[in-house]
């Protein structure tokens, strides 16, 4: 479904990606791991099209066609969601009609028949009516954000969702929650790529199903199976790339 190849990536004349190679089949579930500032968020804005990150060599794929020089609301024209890693707010927009609109526009689903469904959504991930009436994340809490990223995922169900560290800022119980709806989503089919610091948010999952990469300086370093991830949190970065010598 997705392939990236090779992919080199700078901004503002800093190279960041230094040749990414990744493929995601129909429905994988993979997480991306790495030290801070290893090129994780670099990698899941370029997939999703993000403008500041200027492509220098190699290709991104998605289902048969190119996609590296699409514009991003093409690319979720296509399926490709992301959840950020910090939601920004924006002023003067509903998150209500912005949920809306986007689901009307994707999906053809006529407005008012659409309010009911997210205002339903909204209520699983702990969201009243009333919260929908705000405007997008602006006063939100940096929990709620996370969550009002999992709403909007939930509503579109993308062909391919990524998700940048869903669970950093968040608490126990909003992460059981969080982790529950990757799942499910997961379950329905949506090829997912997680960027997580822990462990902990692939608690639904079991381990021998998903892979994790692990990228350092700009690459893809290490690929193994979800069992990987315990090992990291008890090792960390450096003594596992000190042991296999990179
Ligand atoms: N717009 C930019 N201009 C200059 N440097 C940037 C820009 N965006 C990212 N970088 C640099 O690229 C490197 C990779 O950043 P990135 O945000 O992708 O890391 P990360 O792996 O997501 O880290 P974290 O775990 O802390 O979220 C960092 O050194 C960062 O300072
Ligand atoms: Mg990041």
């Amino acid at each position: 479904m997705l392939q990236i190849q090779d992919l080199v990536v700078t901004a503002e004349n800093k190279e960041i990606l230094k040749g990414v190679n990744l493929n995601i089949g129909n429905g994988e579930f993979h997480v991306i791991m790495g030290p801070n500032g290893s090129g994780k968020s670099t990698l899941a804005l370029t997939i999703a099209g993000y403008p500041k990150y200027n492509i220098r060599g190699g290709k991104i794929i998605f289902n048969g066609s190119e996609i590296t020089n699409l514009p991003p609301n093409e690319r979720v024209k296509k399926g490709i969601l992301i959840a950020f890693q910090h939601p920004e707010e924006v002023e003067g927009v509903r998150i209500i009609e912005f949920l809306q609109q986007v689901l009307h526009e994707l999906k053809g689903i006529d407005l008012a028949e659409v309010y009911d469904l997210i205002v339903k959504k909204a209520e699983e991930l702990w969201f009243k009516e009333e919260d929908l009436h705000r405007y997008v994340n602006v006063g939100f809490s940096g929990g709620e954000r996370k969550r009002l990223e999992l709403l909007q995922a939930v509503l579109i169900e993308p062909k391919l969702l990524i998700l940048d560290e869903p669970d950093s800022g968040v608490d126990v119980d909003s992460l059981s929650v969080i982790s529950r709806k990757i799942e499910e989503l997961h379950q329905k089919g949506t090829s997912t790529l997680l960027i997580t610091h822990y462990g902990r948010i692939l608690q639904h999952l079991d381990p021998s199903s998903f892979q994790v990469h692990v990228m350092k300086n700009g690459k893809i370093v290490m690929s193994r199976s979800g069992e990987f991830v315990k090992e990291i949190e008890e090792k960390g970065f450096q003594k596992i790339f000190e042991e296999v010598g990179i």
